[in-house]
């Protein structure tokens, strides 16, 4: 029997089993063989909320939580944040290696020439609410790119997978600044492709009547760490929705407004708009002890604290702090900051936070940041979403490329009733409906 095994015992029945060890994972599959008769189906493993569970195999994004390591590709996060430019860090991420410096520069061309947005694209745009949620914009007016690229669906050609992932990168940025600026009423601004990156962004979202847009390059070097910072983080609830819709064949452009739509919500990405309401909530240093004690006492959470993964510091959280120390030179100290500094200063001496390794996240300095920078706090999950981009496309490009791969079907623990005898309609009481 080989050491790197599991020997379990099934007490209903008395068989033992030995099952493989394999990169400290077993095979949940390897449990069905566990039956207690023929016809019994055999034992299921049973996550919820894959608290436990590896559901897939990924040589992207290294995290060890409790050591607060965070890598794309084997780098350091800290590394690729001071040395890097975002696109670098893309072509990393989708590559699997830096690139040298004509790679850099072919790459650099291939997004810039696919910035641009379709005319169809601009007038789905005007046709929302004035007062749209920014991230229902985007990712309705993503999942509507793929009516403008009907051949994305061919998942199966690595070129065209290449040509939508380059498309979906350039774009993003694009599509976030139009629904910026519609939804403070002001006219689109085209592209420019002398511009990085992020500076052509900041084009895009803040020109006015000037021949051309100049960048303040401490705001475009933040903003572009900060889009490094959020380019992934391995099977997070949005990623592993792409790699779940993905998995169905379905294209790019709806597997990653899938993957928006996931990380809207309050508890993923959503949370930097939530953490900014919340220091408004509270709205002087004087308050913050009392607004813990409320906590403690279930009402709510302390916003942009806590991780499913990270249970010592989020190292994303160490360098958005020393970025804000930054843009706070050029925008102004942000009021809010000194909130957020007591908070975490009485947060991490308490014990209720302490025992739950509960620390700040990513969102927790992220939404102060871009309020400095003049974002509304509605808008700023979709500057997490824009970098995200190319986590979502080099995650679902690894995938389609694994071989035997499969859709995506989880099994569940059925609760419900079994064959009932049908009542026809005349024949029914009002029975109690099932929450
Ligand atoms: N404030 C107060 N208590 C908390 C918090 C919080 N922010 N987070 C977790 N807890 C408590 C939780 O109630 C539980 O307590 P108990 O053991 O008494 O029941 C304990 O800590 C363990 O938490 P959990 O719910 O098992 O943690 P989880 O891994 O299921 O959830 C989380 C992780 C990030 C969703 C959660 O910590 C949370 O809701 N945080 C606030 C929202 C937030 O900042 N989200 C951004 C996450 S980082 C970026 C991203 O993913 O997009």
């Amino acid at each position: 029997m080989s050491s790197n095994s599991l020997t379990v015992t099934d007490n209903r029945t008395n068989k033992t089993y030995n099952l493989p060890v394999e990169d400290g994972s077993v095979k949940s599959m390897d449990f069905r063989q566990m039956k207690t008769s023929d016809e019994d189906f055999g034992l299921l493993a049973y996550d919820p909320a894959y608290v436990n569970t590896a559901s897939c195999r990924s040589g992207i994004t290294f995290i060890d939580g409790e050591r607060g390591i965070l890598e794309y590709r084997g780098y350091p996060i800290e590394a690729l944040a001071e040395h890097c430019s975002f696109l670098e860090v893309a072509y990393l991420l989708l590559n699997g290696e830096l690139p040298n410096e004509s790679q850099f520069k072919d790459w650099r061309s291939e997004i810039t020439h696919h910035t641009m947005l379709h005319e169809t694209t601009r007038k789905f745009l005007n046709g929302f609410h004035y007062n749209a949620h920014p991230m229902s914009m985007l990712v309705s007016t993503v999942a509507a790119l793929s009516t403008v690229y009907p051949e994305a669906r061919n998942i199966h050609d690595p070129a065209n997978r290449q040509l939508q992932m380059t498309r979906l990168i350039a774009k993003m940025p694009t599509v976030a600044a139009m629904l910026n600026r519609y939804n403070v009423g002001l006219p689109y601004v085209h592209p420019d492709n002398d511009l990085s990156y992020t500076e052509n962004f900041m084009n895009m979202l803040w020109k006015m009547v000037e021949p051309k847009y100049a960048a303040n390059p401490v705001i475009a070097k933040a903003l572009d760490i900060l889009f490094i910072l959020h380019a992934d983080h391995e099977q997070n609830c949005s990623t592993s929705t792409m790699r779940m819709v993905g998995s169905s064949e379905a294209d790019p452009y709806l597997s990653v407004a899938a993957a928006a739509s996931a990380l809207s919500g309050p508890l993923h990405g959503g949370a930097n708009e939530k953490v900014l309401k919340m220091l408004d909530e509270i709205g002087s240093k004087d308050n913050v002890a009392e607004y813990i004690r409320r906590i403690k006492e279930g009402h709510g959470k302390l916003m942009g604290f806590g991780h499913r993964v990270y249970k010592n510091f989020d190292p994303r959280a160490k360098i958005i702090k020393w970025t804000a120390e930054k843009v706070f030179e050029v925008t102004g100290r942000n009021p809010r900051l000194d909130i957020a500094l007591e908070l975490e200063r009485i947060a991490l001496e308490d014990d209720y936070f302490v025992s739950r390794k509960l620390y700040p996240n990513v969102d927790f300095y992220s939404g102060i940041i871009y309020q400095a920078m003049g974002f509304k706090p509605e808008f700023f999950t979709v500057l997490f979403a824009i970098p995200r981009t190319v986590g979502w496309l080099a995650q679902w490009q690894e995938m389609r490329e694994e071989p035997g791969l499969r859709i995506a079907r989880p099994r569940q623990l059925y609760t419900g009733e079994r064959s009932r005898k049908f009542v026809p309609m005349e024949e029914r009481k009002a029975e109690k409906a099932i929450s």
